[in-house]
Parts: structure tokens; C-alpha cells; sequence
């Protein structure tokens, strides 16, 4: 069995949103390296949140700068119409959002099908229980623990709250996305979370593998 496959082992996914993007190959190797678990990869279409960033032509370079499972957090509209091409590009966990216009369920099952690890996040905002009849579809559910768009923003600790009632039930991964770093880790994995999403806390460190050390030890 694969490491990523207990779902209480401590996981830490440096997201790449905070990376050089003009080395990204040996920024990503470099944490690789460091032994982080997985690289998370920021999906956004401009219209879901108000930022643009990676498509599956990117992905699939990062494919080829890292032997890590790729875990790929899609915040677009319309993820049933993407998920194929992600797939094809290297991507092993593909998380969607609940609040997408498009079939939820029916995208979840075409990530399964499709050979990869399904997700499911929410916003802030959103009630937990939006949630329900979607976890028996899922591997990871996906806390975010910011306002999904940006890297760089305030930890928000209400959002624990969502960590602690989810953990009561559920078997699978919890992640927490946004605003992880020293101050926060522990707090995140004390609620319940054993996957955590960090950008700029790693890659805005000046030594990336004291920083995951740090993390990881925090989170232990
Ligand atoms: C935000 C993204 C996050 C982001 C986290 O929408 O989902 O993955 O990169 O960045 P930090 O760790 O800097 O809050
Ligand atoms: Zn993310």
C-alpha cells in the first residue's frame, strides 16, 4: 500500500501557485527533494474565482519534473468538460469544487473511472452539509481555509470547525487548503486534518526543506 493511501499519515503538499514559475522544474524538485508527499497544482479559470493560472499543458510539464502523485485542486466552472485532459496530463488526485453549476456526482464517478483519486472542496462560505451526498464518492475532502484564489491570505480558524465535525465520520483524506504555516498547522491537524496544502509558507521560505521539516514536525 502506498503511503498516500492512510489517511492519518501527516501529507504535506507544497502548492506550486507560490513557485518561480521560470524554474518551476527545479522548484518542484527542489521540494520533492525536501520530502514533501504531493505537489498541488491550482486549477483557476478567471471565472469560478477571479484568477487565471494553470491548464493541462502546464500540468503535464509538471508530470515530467517529479515522480510525487500531483494533486490538482480545480477551482473552474465547468471541471466534467476538463477532467479527461487532466488525467491524460499526469494528474492522480483531481478535487472539484461542490459549488460548480455542472453534475457533481457524475464528474466525481468520471474521475474514478477515469483512474484517479476524486476530491471534493468548498468555499468558506459553504455549509458542510453541502457536502453529504457526495463523501461515499470521495478520497479527500478539500477544507479551504482561505477565500480560494489566491495564495498568500490569512488562515481563517473559523473554518476548523468544518475539520472537527467532518473527521466524526468520514475516513477519508482531510485537507486543508490556504494560509498554512508554522502558526497554523498544528491547530488544522488537531481538528482533524492529515493533508496539508502550503504555498507560500514553502516556497517563501528561504531553505524549503527546513520550513516542511518544521511543518511536518509541527503536525506530528
Ligand atoms: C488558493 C489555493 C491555494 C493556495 C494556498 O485558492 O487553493 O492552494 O496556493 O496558498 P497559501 O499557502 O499561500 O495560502
Ligand atoms: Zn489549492
Amino acid at each position: 500500500m502506498t503511503k498516500w493511501h492512510q489517511a492519518d499519515r501527516v501529507l504535506i503538499a507544497p502548492s506550486i501557485l507560490s513557485a518561480n514559475f521560470s524554474k518551476l522544474a527545479a522548484e518542484i524538485q527542489e521540494v520533492e527533494q525536501a520530502g514533501c508527499d504531493l505537489i498541488h497544482v491550482d486549477v483557476m479559470d478567471g471565472h469560478f474565482v477571479p484568477n487565471l493560472t494553470i491548464g493541462p499543458v502546464v500540468v503535464s510539464a509538471v508530470r515530467q519534473s517529479t515522480k510525487l502523485p500531483l494533486d490538482v485542486h480545480l477551482m473552474i466552472d465547468d471541471p466534467g468538460q476538463y477532467v479527461e485532459e487532466f488525467r491524460k496530463a499526469g494528474a492522480d488526485w483531481l478535487t472539484i469544487h461542490v459549488e460548480i453549476k455542472g453534475d457533481v456526482a457524475g464528474t466525481l464517478k468520471k474521475i474514478r473511472q477515469l483512474g484517479a483519486k476524486p476530491g471534493i472542496s468548498l468555499r468558506p462560505k459553504t455549509n458542510l452539509s453541502a457536502l453529504k451526498p457526495y463523501l461515499s464518492l470521495v478520497d479527500l475532502v478539500l477544507v479551504m481555509t482561505v477565500e480560494p484564489g489566491f495564495g498568500g491570505q490569512a488562515f481563517m480558524p473559523d473554518m476548523l470547525a468544518k475539520v472537527k465535525e467532518l473527521k466524526k465520520g468520514y475516513k477519508g483524506h482531510i485537507s486543508v487548503d490556504g494560509g498554512i504555516a508554522a502558526a497554523t498547522i498544528r491547530q488544522a491537524r488537531k481538528a482533524g486534518a492529515n493533508l496539508f496544502v502550503a504555498g507560500s509558507a514553502i516556497f517563501g521560505a528561504t531553505d524549503r526543506k527546513k520550513q516542511i521539516d518544521e511543518l511536518r514536525r509541527l503536525a506530528g
